[in-house]
């Protein structure tokens, strides 16, 4: 098939929740003849324990290669001690940055039979869906100079924001991109009121739209008051843009309006490949759980939403996509809950096993 997909399932409750997201895989090819050309490989400790590394060369270029690479989750208590330079989660960092994903798409999408479940009221979240572009690869995690020195008699710890115009650009073009294919509708986020890189993004964000993306309602916001807004009225936004510390901070806020980290996808995308397609890595929000895994507790929903992300940013499957969310959907109205959906009224949780066979059917 020319549908290519590097499964990295890594430690933990990953293999676990990656084996549903395999029955699902499995039942795009039988039902519906649309295949895919999967391999699996190892990341995180679990290349470590094979290998000594947590990604080896040949797992990474693999990753190049692939239309979409899928990734379970890395890290556990076995490798807590590890030297950092062969820590698991070196090879999550070494998968982004080599593979250049600037674009961190979190979705924050509210099913109506979870709503309650929700820090806010029903009424402000229920049906609630809407998407953070965080640009991933720049700004102040990454800008020079940094470093804690001494300056007379005391220590002082210094931090860079940085943002060149093209790294603004990208972003902005993924995100005008990305509206297109929703609700043509971006909001942009920074603070041009008191931070210069925030008055270049606010420009090029402008010069961007103006040139290209006229077509797409654009707005403008500070940060702060975008944090005041996804928590007063969430559904006035579709897209929202952002840099990597604002978008780290307002992604967690926005994935709360929706409940358990069980239920969270993402997807990081770099530059069109040459067959147009984005270099792009689908993984789910949460980590390895080291608390629940081994038990058939951990919920898969996380690991295949980001499935379907990658059926409709890698594949151009949208239908497909849009049908395997009604899937999770309905199966969720249908009261199937694992044991992290379950609420105060309690009731009998069902397996990883139990949630993936319910989506299938
Ligand atoms: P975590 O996300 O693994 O777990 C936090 C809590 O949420 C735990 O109580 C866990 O049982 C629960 N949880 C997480 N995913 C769940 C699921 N799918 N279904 C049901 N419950 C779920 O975060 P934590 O505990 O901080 O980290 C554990 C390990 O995972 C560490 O080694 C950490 O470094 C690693 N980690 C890896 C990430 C990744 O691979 N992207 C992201 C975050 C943490
Ligand atoms: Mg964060």
């Amino acid at each position: 098939t020319d549908r290519s997909l590097l499964i990295l399932p890594g430690d933990g409750i990953g293999p676990e929740v990656m084996a549903e997201v395999r029955k699902v895989i499995d039942w795009f090819g039988s039902a519906q003849g649309i295949t895919f050309d999967v391999s699996e490989d190892l990341v995180g400790g679990a290349a470590y324990d094979a290998h000594g590394v947590p990604l080896t060369d040949a797992t990474m270029a693999k990753a190049q290669e692939v239309d979409a690479v899928l990734l379970g989750a890395v890290g556990g208590p076995a490798y807590d001690d590890l030297d950092f330079s062969v820590k698991p989660e070196r090879g999550l960092l070494r998968l982004r940055k080599e593979m250049d994903l600037y674009a961190n798409l979190r979705p924050a999408q509210c099913f109506d039979a979870l709503a309650d479940f929700s820090s806010l009221k029903r009424e402000v979240v229920s049906g609630l869906d809407i998407m953070i572009l965080r640009e991933l690869t720049s700004g102040v995690y990454f800008g020079e100079p940094r470093g804690i020195h001494t300056e007379g008699n005391e220590r002082v710890g210094i931090n860079t924001q940085r943002y060149t115009e093209g790294e603004i650009a990208r972003a902005a073009r993924s995100a005008f991109e990305l509206a297109r294919r929703r609700n043509n509708k971006v909001c942009s986020m920074e603070k041009a009121n008191v931070m210069e890189s925030g008055i270049l993004w606010r420009d090029v964000v402008n010069e961007i739209h103006a040139a290209e993306y006229g077509d797409v309602e654009l707005s403008h916001m500070y940060a702060d008051n975008g944090a005041m807004q996804l928590v007063r009225a969430p559904k006035q936004f579709d897209v929202i843009l952002t840099d990597n510390l604002f978008g780290d901070i307002l992604s967690d806020c926005a994935a709360m309006l929706t409940g358990s980290l069980g239920m969270l996808p993402s997807a990081s995308l770099g530059a069109p490949m040459a067959n147009g397609r984005p270099k792009a890595m689908y993984e789910p929000v949460h980590g390895s759980a080291p608390d629940i895994t081994g038990q058939g507790k951990a919920n898969p929903i996380a690991c295949i939403l980001s499935f379907a992300m990658a059926l409709r940013y890698s594949f151009d499957l949208g239908d497909e996509a849009t049908r395997l969310e009604r899937a999770v959907e309905g199966v969720l109205a249908d009261g199937a809950r694992t044991a992290d959906l379950m609420g105060p009224e309690g009731g009998t949780p069902i397996s990883t096993s139990e949630m993936g066979d319910a989506i299938v059917a």
